[in-house]
């Protein structure tokens, strides 16, 4: 990995991303909360390791068109201007990344910790000078980002808390490297709150996505397998409105959620608080946990 250090003011850009994915292993409950947090960062190294090849093409499938549309909301709350310096968490093959700059005209810099995920967005920016030329990948972890207080406009994260070890920690992490009143903002599975809906949707994991994740390839029904398990075990242990506690306690203001897709999915937002918070919530906003214009629900 060759990331800027901790004081830089700004990012500069990274080499290629080296090292092999640790060996996969289930991550026992009863553990120490060492070993459970070194197993729950060498899974998510060893899932993603076999998926950037076909990453884009069989999330969209196997969340039956959903999960771009639920990044084209998360993109939308970001409200960057253009040439503003962005960072993307988690940022996988690059969607995020791709979707920021078509949108905003801004500089973004796209992290991610397993160096095969950052291959295939490599290749989405070989493939598109036009990105490569505003995109800047690192290869980092979100739990100790390589980069300096503040230095960020705005900052987006998709599908990462699931992955860490102490989810409030990585959150007060995120918040540090934001200038107040950047946006934060997120995209995250989740599980219906309507009880007929959850039904559904527990068919559909436990036995559809597994069978689809097979059609794709062996390591797609795994991650269909985990995928069933990781999202209702998360939500047990951190209902939506512990999540929202979480990014207040991370000093981070006018929260909101909003589910989408019967609540499949949930993106959430807020604005990085601070002494010169530079324009608190924006116009017509105020803090709150929407569900598609109402309340949240327990996720
Ligand atoms: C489901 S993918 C999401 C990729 C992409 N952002 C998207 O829109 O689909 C989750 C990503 O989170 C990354 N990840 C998981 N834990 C992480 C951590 N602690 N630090 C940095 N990246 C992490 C994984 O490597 C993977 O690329």
């Amino acid at each position: 990995m060759d990331a800027p250090p901790a004081s830089a003011g700004r990012p500069t850009k990274a080499t290629d991303a080296t090292g092999a994915a640790d060996a996969a292993g289930p991550v026992a409950a009863h553990a120490a909360p060492a070993v459970v947090a070194r197993d729950r960062k060498a899974h998510a190294r060893a899932l993603f390791a076999p998926l950037p090849r076909h990453y884009d093409r069989v999330a969209a499938a196997l969340s039956f068109g959903q999960d771009p549309r639920w990044r084209r909301a998360l993109v939308a709350a970001v409200d960057a201007a253009p040439g503003e310096r962005v960072l993307d968490v988690a940022t996988g093959t690059g969607m995020v990344a791709q979707e920021l700059v078509e949108r905003y005209g801004c500089e973004v810099v796209a992290l991610d910790q397993s160096a095969a995920m950052l291959g295939g967005a490599r290749a989405r920016l070989a493939r598109r000078a036009d990105l490569a030329a505003r995109i800047t990948l690192i290869e980092g972890e979100a739990e100790r980002l390589p980069l300096a207080d503040g230095a960020f406009d705005h900052l987006t994260f998709t599908y990462l808390l699931r992955y860490v070890a102490d989810p409030a920690a990585t959150l007060r992490e995120l918040a540090r490297v934001v200038a107040p009143g950047g946006r934060i903002a997120s995209l995250e599975f989740a599980v219906p709150p309507n009880p007929a809906w959850r039904a559904a949707w527990r068919l559909y994991t436990q036995l559809g996505l597994p069978l689809l994740g097979r059609a794709v390839s062996r390591e797609w029904a795994a991650t269909g397998r985990f995928l069933a398990r990781s999202i209702p075990d998360f939500y047990a242990r951190y209902p939506l409105e512990r999540v929202l506690e979480l990014w207040r306690a991370a000093g981070i203001e006018g929260v909101y959620a909003r589910r989408m897709s019967l609540g499949g999915g949930v993106v959430i937002w807020g604005t990085r608080g601070g002494p010169e918070n530079r324009g608190g919530p924006r116009d017509g906003e105020r803090g709150g946990d929407r569900e598609d214009g109402g309340r949240g629900g327990d996720g």
